[in-house]
């Protein structure tokens, strides 16, 4: 719908359908009762003008029907309007389970991809057709916001956090992607575009002359490197928490609260080990805050998750 129409975007995921219609329907009630009110002022101002200098309005009390019905019809619009924006929302900020997951990291001036299996790209993100993708994203300097009218998908990204969009494509194409939040002189030109391409096309694109290495293999690189694995071992014979299967299960922490070990977390111990101390464990883990890079935590906690599966070696 309005598609030849320059003012509004392409649509070109399985959200942007149920954003539009959620969006005409409001404007559908705004326009009636902009309509609706300034018809009625206008009918009213001529039907009940003043004809005789001396006239005095009727004084009229109450109106109970009148009343109820102001009140009834607006609450029931306006629970319509809930309902239906909260189930947006929640299919908005629920990705599936089976998501290609994708690493951002925004830059003055610049958005920076990494794909799992090695791929950077900056200010352009290929992905495949009809597969659900997820944006994990975080930012080195200031907040910015990443947002693809197209698909309807917009959110901040902040430095020191991960947040996430998710969106599933319905049409090949390219698609612009904006910066919409003001991060400085340049705000304006941090711009991209998303390549949406057909499978066999995006495997092409993965296999052509990807960097040597995965995220993962890059972090386990970088694992041994930093020296982690001297403390972080497999056997549990280490002075810290073996990490095997350890992404996405809860743990115990020193202050008795339990804590989910996702991104947030895993970033939050290697930049400040000590905030968050598993149960059993010395506070002894050295800060890595300046020693690596965003994308490096990235690797590292691609890392982490990819060691997610392999079983656990029980101690001797
Ligand atoms: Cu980044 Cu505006």
């Amino acid at each position: 719908m309005w598609t030849g129409t320059p003012l509004f975007p392409e649509s070109a995921s399985t959200m942007a359908p149920r954003v539009d219609a959620l969006y005409f329907f409001l404007l559908a009630i705004a326009v009636f009762f902009s309509l609706l009110i300034a018809g009625l002022i206008v009918y009213f101002a001529i039907k009940f003008h003043r004809t005789d200098p001396d006239a005095i309005g009727a004084r009229i009390h109450g109106g109970m029907l009148l009343e109820v019905t102001w009140t009834v019809i607006p609450l029931m619009i306006t629970m319509v309007i809930f309902v239906w924006g909260a189930s947006v929302f929640f299919a908005m900020a629920r990705p599936p389970d089976e998501t290609l997951d994708i690493y951002v990291v925004g830059k003055q001036w610049m958005w920076k991809f990494q794909h799992l299996d090695g791929q950077r790209e900056i200010n352009e993100l290929h992905v495949p057709l009809g597969r659900p993708v997820k944006l994990i994203m975080t930012s080195e300097d200031v907040i910015h916001d990443l947002f693809v009218p197209a698909f309807r998908v917009k959110a901040d990204v902040l430095p020191g956090r991960y947040t996430q969009i998710w969106f599933n494509t319905t049409k090949p194409g390219r698609y612009h992607l904006f910066c919409a939040e003001y991060c400085g002189t340049r705000h304006s030109g941090m711009v991209g575009e998303v390549v949406v391409m057909d499978q066999t096309e995006y495997q092409t694109w993965l296999s052509g002359g990807g960097p040597a290495g995965s995220l993962a293999e890059g972090g386990a690189k970088l694992f041994a490197s930093l020296a982690c694995n001297t403390c972080h071992r497999p056997d549990a014979q280490g002075r810290g928490p073996v990490l095997e299967g350890l992404f996405g299960k809860t743990v115990t922490l020193q202050s008795g609260e339990t804590i989910t070990v996702d991104e947030a977390y895993v970033r939050e111990s290697i930049l400040n080990p000590a905030a968050k101390i598993a149960a059993g464990f010395q506070p002894i883990m050295p800060t890595f805050q300046g020693l690596v890079t965003e994308e490096q935590l990235l690797e590292l906690i691609e890392y982490v998750k990819s060691l997610h599966d392999m079983p656990q070696v029980q101690p001797r």
